[in-house]
């Protein structure tokens, strides 16, 4: 056999050789392996190559032209196969992943507001449709802004009605009443007229009991300007009542004492359960408390930093708590801190 046929045949054992090997290779890695041992530097292929010099002449450009073809029958022949392994992977992903289209979805668990938010949002919802904006004030509070500056010195008989909790800072303690924030926002706005509402949580050292908790919101309103009147402050809580719980309800002022309003009142609105009968809800008076309110002491305008003289304004503290107890009929408001689901669920 001549050389030149020698090599030919050789060249076409390399081809065979690359081909049949390639049909072994079952993934990327051994493909990896196979283009090293037969497409690489020393693969025989470009063995072949390297011979080129030491062939005779006479047969160079044959056996040259020969090893090309076989180098680029070696590359197409990956390229095929490495495109036949990618779609066997796929299919086989795609068939160990399947998925049910047509199995029901999961439903998942939907959170929602406590129901004692739900009942402040609805709150200040209504106040700010009337013109009120929401100014917000720390729980954790002075005790010259929580009594001495509402009108409560030290030793006061009615700071009996508020004890609270005090921090390890002297003269530090949780707020009993969202009062204090009155002298903030005055503090702050004076000499220009006030609406706003001061939202959230306050503490009393309290001994609890189905309508007394010792943490608890309150919505405090405040209005101050230069011909503000007891007449509107009737007429806005009248009217926050009937948004509140329905145009038919009626609302009853009566007097009682704060420090930091005169005169002071306590507002009532009429028990929607019995219509005024008298009944357990109410216990036999036909009227249910929402909140205390007054007239801005002069001596806590003054602390406000509006002159008395000239300005005047209406205060008044709701409970939330006690305000959706009376409107979902819940008996005991340690209810709403007790975390029960069974309770929770049902707003
Ligand atoms: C006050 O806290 C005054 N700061 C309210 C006020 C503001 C009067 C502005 C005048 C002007 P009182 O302690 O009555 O007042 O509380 C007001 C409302 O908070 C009550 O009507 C009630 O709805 C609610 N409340 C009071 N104590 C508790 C308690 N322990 N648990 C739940 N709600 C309470």
């Amino acid at each position: 056999m001549s050389e030149s046929e020698n090599i030919l045949e050789e060249l076409d054992q390399i081809l065979q050789n690359g081909l049949n090997a390639l049909q072994q290779v079952q993934d990327e890695a051994q493909l990896g392996g196979w283009r090293t041992a037969h497409l690489g530097r020393s693969a025989p292929v470009m063995q072949v190559f390297a011979r080129m010099s030491s062939i005779p002449k006479e047969i160079r450009q044959q056996v040259g032209q020969k090893a090309n073809q076989v180098k680029i029958a070696l590359e197409n022949a990956l390229e095929e196969r490495s495109a036949v392994l990618r779609r066997e992977a796929l299919e086989r992903k795609l068939t160990a992943e399947r998925l049910d289209v047509t199995l029901p979805g999961r439903q998942p668990a939907l959170g929602r507001a406590h129901p004692a938010t739900q009942a402040l949002d609805e709150i200040c919802a209504i106040f700010i449709e009337m013109g009120f904006q929401i100014y917000r004030s720390p729980e954790v509070e002075t005790e010259e802004l929580n009594f001495e500056l509402l009108n409560i010195p030290a030793h006061h008989p009615a700071r009996d009605m508020w004890d609270t909790f005090h921090t390890t800072t002297p003269g530090v303690i949780l707020r009993t009443h969202t009062s204090p924030g009155q002298i903030r926002a005055m503090r702050e706005m004076a000499p220009h007229p006030i609406r706003v509402i001061l939202p959230g949580m306050v503490y009393r050292y309290e001994q609890t009991n189905a309508s007394h908790e010792m943490q608890f919101n309150q919505v405090e309103l405040l209005a101050v300007g230069r011909q503000i009147t007891f007449a509107n402050l009737k007429g806005t809580l009248e009217s926050f009542a009937k948004r509140m719980f329905g145009e038919g309800v009626r609302t009853r002022f009566r007097p009682s004492y704060f420090p930091f309003t005169e005169p002071s009142a306590e507002v009532d609105m009429e028990c929607f359960i019995c219509g005024g009968k008298g009944c357990g809800v109410c216990r036999g008076s036909g009227w249910l408390e929402i909140g205390g309110c007054g007239m801005v002491h002069p001596v806590v305008l003054q602390n406000g930093g509006y002159d008395p003289a000239v300005f005047s304004g209406f205060a008044a503290g709701l409970g939330p708590e006690r305000i959706a107890m009376l409107k979902y009929h819940i008996e005991d408001i340690r209810y709403f801190w007790q975390n029960d689901i069974r309770f929770l669920e049902q707003f």
